[in-house]
């Protein structure tokens, strides 16, 4: 009934959701599963993307977006069960997400890691709390571990772009001036593994992303088809390369401790970002990131610049999957 991550559908079912994409990027799909509904949009955090290409969709699929920012807009809101609401929150998970439910056919979520505590986020709280208490789809629109209507924009952009089967994927790491979340890279990744493309993930030594989602994704490597491989070395990683997907994220070993990790990822500013030099030992590439994007720190302006660089493109697809991601949704 929710759409939190994709590792639940099958590699049919995510083609499917891209076909169904396209058909709406073409303007075949012009039916209104939304006349007359609404759906509620719940930010706790900024967004560009998300927030207009959810707004545009749901208005194209003829419905209505009712957009809320918890703390802002509306209260603020506690998701621990048993939790003794004697402090700053105002309205638990329990009595919003019922209530919303009341209103509207669908509930989108956007709540990123607070990068505070590894083993609490990891297991996306704020996010499975919706999921728990409501009586209409949740969708997650960015949790503390996952982006999946990226991830879907994605695969649809490589398929269109490269066309279907196997391709040699790789997502690096790249230099940030502070600590980010995991989420584009963990569903970036486990849906790549998913779609069965030959997988390679390049970070610096330190940086692994979590292990039991390693495991998950080596499994779904595994049944697709494909394979995964990790490197620290960012020269041999773009050897090959049909696809160079750049993000920067965190180091589980200084969670909550960002002074340490600004200090450790400090010698790799030169070395981890997306220059010409590193596309052309690629075999010519297309270079994608989710945006937004510090230019001439993750990726040069000469490569986000150039034609190699389909980032409007994806951003562009956002629209497209989700419409797809909402119809399949409410069709159920
Ligand atoms: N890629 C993405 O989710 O963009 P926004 O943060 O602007 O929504």
């Amino acid at each position: 009934m929710h759409f939190l991550t994709t590792a639940k559908l099958s590699r049919d079912e995510l083609n499917q959701l891209i076909d169904s994409a396209q058909r709406f990027e073409h303007g075949d799909g012009q039916s209104k599963p939304l006349a007359g509904r609404s759906v509620a949009l719940v930010f706790f955090n900024p967004s560009l993307r998300t927030r207009a290409s959810m707004q545009v969709g749901i208005y194209e699929l003829g419905g209505n977006a009712v957009a809320l920012e918890p703390g802002g807009t509306s209260w603020t809101l506690e998701h621990r069960e048993s939790a003794v609401m004697d402090t700053d929150k105002t309205e638990h998970v329990a009595e919003f997400v019922r209530v919303l439910g009341r209103y509207c056919v669908a509930i989108g979520v956007r709540t990123f890691a607070a990068l505070k505590n590894w083993e609490e986020e990891r297991t996306d709280p704020i996010l499975n709390a919706f999921a728990k208490y409501s009586d209409v789809p949740i969708i997650n629109l960015e949790s503390a571990m996952h982006h999946p209507c990226q991830a879907m924009a994605d695969m649809m952009t490589i398929r269109e772009k490269l066309g279907e089967g196997r391709k040699k994927v790789l997502l690096t790491w790249a230099w940030h001036p502070r600590p980010l979340p995991m989420a584009v890279p963990n569903s970036f990744a486990l849906a790549a593994a998913q779609m069965g493309h030959e997988l390679v993930i390049a970070h610096p030594k330190g940086y692994d992303l979590d292990e039991a989602l390693m495991e998950e994704i080596r499994g779904q490597e595994a049944r697709a088809g494909g394979s995964v491989s990790l490197t620290n070395d960012v020269d041999e990683a773009f050897a090959g390369a049909e696809v160079v997907y750049a993000k920067s994220w965190g180091s589980k070993d200084f969670y909550g401790e960002p002074e340490k990790d600004i200090a450790e990822r400090a010698r790799y500013r030169d070395k981890w970002i997306v220059d010409e030099p590193k596309m052309a030992r690629t075999n010519s590439a297309i270079f994608m990131h989710c945006l937004p994007v510090r230019r001439n720190v993750i990726v040069t302006d000469a490569v986000i610049d150039s034609s190699s660089s389909v980032v409007i493109d994806e951003a562009e697809n956002r629209l497209h999957v989700q419409k797809a991601i909402l119809a399949r949704l409410l069709k159920q």
